[in-house]
């Protein structure tokens, strides 16, 4: 057997690879599945955004086909610029401040990797989207997780950071409104950026459910709201949930101009940013009308009221998310761990949820149920747990 790497093999499964063999069991067992597994939204994207690609596609030039420059299609940037604009009221220099991301995904491990030397540290809130804990790892730091508790509102305690751990850490990494929580904050980026200062480290912020408020009166903020100098902080948003396009792999990064431009030099090395006609459409897309998130908010709301109401009449104690896409709630007591509940609940009845526990130390004890499927299928879902009789 070949020696690999530490930082490989030491690599934990991801989170979603267990659900996949949950999938898998269910499916030998003969159950119809209705998979809330993973955030992969079941929507099709807006109308006018597959008609942005398809005209990208056929673009006369075929500039759209090349290789693209490191730092993204100028229209790309000028485009994010001028949604911040619109959508924030923030200023941002297209040139030195914006760079496309084959995802979020992919641009957190870049950060990693720009920020971190053997050893050094990332605070990172947790529960949390699980990639974030692995990308510290690639990069041979280490993860330090901010447990948000539910007596909290899900928002992190940051005084309670041990100074041994502070004395190596390089970023602190949040994500509002929170996956996997629903959790929104309220005044916690003016903390974290006096947080930051304090202690020389950058404020890395993830807003990839931004524009999915669900009830009336949330509000959601950037972070260089706060940070207009972007001197402290970097913000990763993404077109995966917001426009029902998570198969592109479109998202960016903004901020300060000197992480933006380490970032840029890491991905010289491993990639040419967004296939070129996918950065063309996707600022046709920021800069069209967006009534269509109004649909989707329309459609999570909706969902979200199927699940919670149908499982709170089955005596299950659900939360309700103020955002995004997830409901996030404690299993029932009766169950020793979110694994064990998980399993037992797939193979019994084919509803696949994701245990709490591969969210981060801090997500042991609940479990998440993403709203990808129709009304429908969640009122199935309810009703196949209520025959199940295990809550
Ligand atoms: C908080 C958060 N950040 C980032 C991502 C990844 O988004 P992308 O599809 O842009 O890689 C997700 C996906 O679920 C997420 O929940």
């Amino acid at each position: 057997m070949y020696a690999f790497a530490k930082r490989a093999a030491t690599l934990p499964k991801y989170a979603f690879a267990r659900t996949d063999e949950m999938k898998a069991e269910a499916k030998a067992k003969g159950k119809d599945l209705i998979d809330l597994a993973i955030g992969n939204p079941d929507l099709r994207p807006p109308r006018h955004a597959i008609d942005a690609l398809h005209r990208a596609l056929d673009d006369p030039n075929r500039q759209l086909h090349r290789y693209s420059p490191f730092n993204g299609i100028p229209v790309f940037r000028e485009a994010v610029a001028r949604w911040y604009k619109k959508r924030f009221r923030v200023d941002v220099d297209p040139e030195t401040e914006v760079l496309p991301v084959v995802g979020s995904k992919e641009g957190l491990l870049k950060l990693a990797l720009a920020m971190l030397n053997s050893g050094e540290v990332a605070l990172v809130t947790s529960p949390a989207y699980p990639a974030y804990f692995p990308a510290v790892q690639v990069a041979d730091g280490v993860a330090h997780e901010l447990p948000l508790l539910e007596e909290n509102g899900f928002i992190p305690d940051l005084e309670a950071v041990p100074a041994s751990v502070l004395s190596k850490a390089k970023y602190l990494l949040f994500n509002y409104p929170n996956n996997p929580t629903g959790a929104i904050e309220v005044d916690f980026y003016e903390k974290a950026l006096a947080f930051a200062e304090k202690h020389g480290l950058l404020a890395v912020s993830d807003i990839a459910y931004s524009e999915l408020p669900l009830d009336d009166g949330v509000v959601t903020r950037s972070i260089f709201q706060l940070d207009p100098e972007k001197k402290r902080s970097i913000e990763f948003q993404s077109f995966s949930k917001t426009y029902c396009m998570a198969g592109w792999r479109a998202g960016f990064l903004v901020g300060n101009r000197d992480v933006v431009a380490m970032i840029r030099k890491i991905k010289t090395v491993s990639d040419f940013s967004i296939f070129p006609a996918i950065q063309a459409a996707a600022a046709e897309i920021l800069d069209g009308p967006q009534d269509c998130i109004d649909d989707l908010r329309k459609i999570y709301r909706e969902r979200r009221d199927v699940l919670v109401q149908g499982l709170r009449g089955l005596g299950w104690n659900v939360s309700s998310p103020k955002a995004g896409m997830y409901v996030w709630t404690r299993i029932p007591k009766k169950f020793a761990s979110s694994e064990e509940f998980a399993v037992s609940l797939g193979l019994s009845t084919g509803v696949i949820l994701s245990p709490g526990g591969g969210f981060g130390r801090a997500g042991e004890g609940f479990v998440r149920m993403a709203l990808v499927e129709p009304k429908e299928k969640l009122a199935d879902a309810v009703d196949r747990i209520r025959k199940w009789g295990g809550i």
